[in-house]
């Protein structure tokens, strides 16, 4: 089975099903001197842990990260972290009844028509439990990021096609939600997700633009439908006058600067993309909008990156079922286990996370950009 491995130059692989003993994830690529513990993973992992809202599901998974390798005396030695966590509660009899039966909505018929045997329980390999090595990479990515003073941020702002940014949309999802429980149904939402303080240029046209590359990340998330990137499908009804995002130069004395950059400016800084650092004084090339959601051509253009990822309804449902089977039997199901009416809330953090690799990575490969960049270093 390929395509378990993603990234460039951070290039994380994951491994392990559902059901297995183990879940984890080698991360190659990781430069050395990270300081780096479980600490600064678990919090991640326990963002995206079943039962901890009324929305989850009630399966306990611990999901406790060991470190196996990269981590010596507190920091990254610069070879592979191995990152694993043990599946614990894994009752696989919740799923006999289904081992020879295709669920809809799920990656069941597609896995038994490619490999023509399956590890039925729980979905396997296409299980939402593989994010979880997704989750423990995108921590280590976060991190690295965070030293950049680069943010990546997710939050859920639509469930069961109800805008939740203010508490009483908050309340009718909520409602909604659990009258869906009830009727042993499920619903779908939106995650946007936010990339700050990013610098500009960062993505490799042609076939590696930075939204390609995103897309790529955020499509490869189960139940992930749709990636919009700003404005997203909106564009296609808007006029060219109306999405064009606008320059503008702006002299730094303008600008409300922080102590730092104002020291920054006077020393004659000119290493920021954008910037032009001649005798009237510094200016900074600015955006005045961002339908483009910060990235143009396949570059970051210096403004916000926004995001936003599309969930479908969870596919397990209680609800009686029409499918068929693998003796070609049409028949009616009723999925038992445990299984959240919305997978929305814990995919959030996957969302933040896959982002985080995905801008991290790009970062690492503008790094061969410029002969001055190489010069830096080697020189
Ligand atoms: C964090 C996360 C948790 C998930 N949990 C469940 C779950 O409990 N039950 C379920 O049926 N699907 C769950 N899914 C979705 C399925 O994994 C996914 O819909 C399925 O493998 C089919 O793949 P596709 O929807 O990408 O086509 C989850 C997805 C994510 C990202």
């Amino acid at each position: 089975m390929a395509g378990n491995i993603f990234g460039k130059r951070f290039r994380v692989t994951t491994f392990g099903e559902s059901h297995g003993k183990a879940l984890g994830v080698v991360i190659d690529g990781c430069p050395a001197g990270l300081s780096l513990s479980e600490q600064d993973i678990q919090p991640y992992m326990d963002r995206r842990k079943p039962g901890q809202n009324l929305h989850t599901t009630q399966r306990k998974e611990d999901d406790s990260i060991e470190i196996l390798s990269g981590v010596f005396e507190g920091r990254t030695t610069g070879t592979p972290i191995a990152i694993m966590v043990r599946n614990a509660d894994q009752r696989s009899k919740d799923y006999s009844e289904l081992a020879h039966v295709f669920r809809p909505g799920h990656a069941d018929f597609g896995f038994y028509e490619k490999y023509g045997f399956r590890d039925y329980r729980g979905g396997g390999r296409s299980s939402g439990r593989e994010t979880l090595a997704r989750v423990a990479a995108g921590a280590v990515a976060a991190k690295i990021l965070s030293e950049l003073d680069i943010t990546v941020d997710a939050e859920v702002t639509e469930l069961a096609g109800i805008d939740v940014t203010t508490p009483a949309g908050r309340e009718a999802a909520n409602d909604r939600i659990l009258a869906l429980r009830e009727e042993k149904d499920s619903a779908g939402g939106v995650v946007t997700c936010f990339v700050n303080n990013m610098p500009t240029g960062i993505g490799e046209p042609v076939f590696d633009k930075l939204d390609a590359m995103l897309a790529h990340a955020i499509m490869s998330i189960g139940a992930v439908k749709a990636v919009e990137i700003g404005d997203g499908t909106k564009v296609s009804r808007a006029l060219g006058s109306e999405d064009n995002d606008g320059f503008e130069s702006v002299v730094l004395e303008d600008l409300d600067l922080t102590e730092d950059e104002d020291e920054e400016a006077a020393d004659g800084d000119d290493a920021d993309s954008g910037e032009d650092n001649d005798e009237s004084g510094m200016a900074e090339i600015q955006m005045t909008s961002n339908h483009a959601g910060g990235i143009l051509g396949g570059m970051s253009d210096g403004a916000e990156i926004v995001l936003r990822a599309y969930f479908k309804p969870t596919p397990s449902i209680a609800k009686p079922q029409q499918t068929a089977n693998e003796d070609g039997e049409n028949i009616t199901i009723e999925i038992k286990g445990r299984h959240d009416p919305t997978v929305v809330e814990r995919a959030c953090v996957v969302v933040e996370c896959m982002t985080a690799i995905t801008i991290l990575d790009a970062l690492m490969d503008n790094m061969t950009a410029q002969m001055d960049y190489l010069r830096t270093i080697y020189q």
